[in-house]
């Protein structure tokens, strides 16, 4: 019992600073584009992910556990970072790597779900189920947006992403 805890509490942690880094991508990302639909959604993106983090910082307290300090400063450096390169990257990039992280965030709150599901937390696995789902829409999302564009089948090559 006590490896799935730690377990849980790990991906937990590392999820909560990866969403500290996703909402300030997105934020950098979307102040980068011009008023669209596209613009509105990626706006929106940006608050899931902060209600997210709120509520992996819930489970994680619930847990007695708390986010690692070094972890937070490295991924809210990155998402600064990142916010910011959306400004000079053009628009095809953001777009794609963007797709690229949701998979893998919707893949982590999926493993985390299960860990959560041998704790039989019931209402942590319904709530990280959730979060999945909602991960799963914003890969979708910006799977849309690229599918099509002519560099997509090159990056497809280079860093993967069916
Ligand atoms: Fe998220
Ligand atoms: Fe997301």
């Amino acid at each position: 019992m006590k490896t799935a805890r730690a377990a849980l509490i790990h991906i937990l942690q590392n999820a909560y600073s990866g969403e500290v880094a996703a909402a300030y991508a997105y934020r950098g990302h979307w102040k980068s584009l011009k008023r669209s639909p596209e613009r509105d959604r990626i706006r929106q993106i940006e608050e899931e992910e902060w209600d997210h983090r709120r509520r992996v910082g819930e489970w994680l307290e619930n847990l007695g556990a708390a986010p690692r300090p070094a972890r937070e400063r490295v991924f809210w450096s990155i998402g600064r970072v990142l916010g910011l390169t959306c400004h000079i990257s053009g628009w095809f990039m953001p777009m794609y790597f963007a797709g690229r992280l949701e998979s893998h965030n919707s893949v982590e709150y999926e493993d985390a779900a299960a860990f959560a599901a041998e704790l039989e937390m019931h209402e942590c696995v319904r709530d990280l189920l959730d979060m999945a789902r909602v991960e799963l829409e914003h890969e979708e999302f910006f799977r849309s947006v690229v599918s099509g564009h002519r560099l997509l089948p090159l990056m497809k090559r280079l860093f993967g992403w069916s």
